[in-house]
């Protein structure tokens, strides 16, 4: 299981791969509005991070393109930002179809807004690289996930594809641990989700308790 971190904040970015070891990158506009800056800041800066290392950097193209070529030709301009990237393509029929376009080339795909399994199937049939299903997203719904993420998982690994499913939108450490249970390639979660996952208040308990003990033991030998 990989870790990669949701985000486009390049500070987080640098520390959670710093201080983490995280694998790999996921943005999306959302994120890029929230960090303040522009597309290109974004991509210039993130590149540079990466650069040199198998970190991959997820990068969005414009949601409005819904011809699968326009789709394919800037899938192949942001790829050629930096060999890193790898494209978030949206699961519509014209962008699975843009998919199985950029098959032959370079360009790594990650395919996004994944909610079923057949949109998964297809993705993986067409040769995405990332399937991104978004757990965070449905279960603000309330939906049920439990078969949600082992059915995708299933779709793309019962018949041998390579695609990597990548479990998106991971709001706390419950939907972190259902992406464990169906054996998920990759997670991704937010910068303050993996902080309150790694910080849980039953370790300070603990860190007080020994401390505690420590002080006395240390009273004890004068
Ligand atoms: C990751 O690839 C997705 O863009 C992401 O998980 C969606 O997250 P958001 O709901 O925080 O925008």
């Amino acid at each position: 299981m990989k870790l990669f971190l949701d985000s486009a904040k390049i500070d987080e970015i640098v520390y959670a791969i710093e201080k983490w070891g995280i694998e790999g990158v996921t943005s999306n506009p959302r994120h890029i509005k929230n960090s303040g800056k522009s597309m290109e800041y974004f991509m210039n800066e993130a590149k540079k991070v990466v650069e040199n290392t198998n970190i991959t950097v997820s990068v969005e193209v414009d949601p409005h393109l819904n011809k699968a070529e326009k789709i394919a030709e800037e899938a192949k301009r942001i790829a050629s930002i930096s060999e890193n990237f790898v494209v978030k393509i949206p699961a519509t029929e014209e962008g699975l179809y843009a998919v199985k376009l950029l098959k032959d080339t370079s360009v790594k795909v990650n395919v996004t807004l994944v909610f079923n399994p057949v949109q998964a199937l297809q993705a993986a049939r067409m040769g995405a690289y990332y399937i991104s299903p978004f757990v965070g997203w449905r279960e603000e719904r309330g939906e049920n996930n439990i078969n949600y993420v082992s059915d995708i998982v299933n779709a793309v690994h019962n018949y041998g594809f390579k695609s990597q499913v990548l479990i998106a939108a991971i709001r706390n450490a419950k939907q972190i641990i259902e992406a464990i249970n169906a054996k998920a390639d990759i997670l991704t979660a937010g910068f303050e989700v993996y902080k309150n996952a790694f910080d849980t208040p039953y370790t300070k308990m603990g860190l007080d308790i020994f401390s505690q003990a420590w002080d006395e033991i240390k009273k004890q030998e004068g």
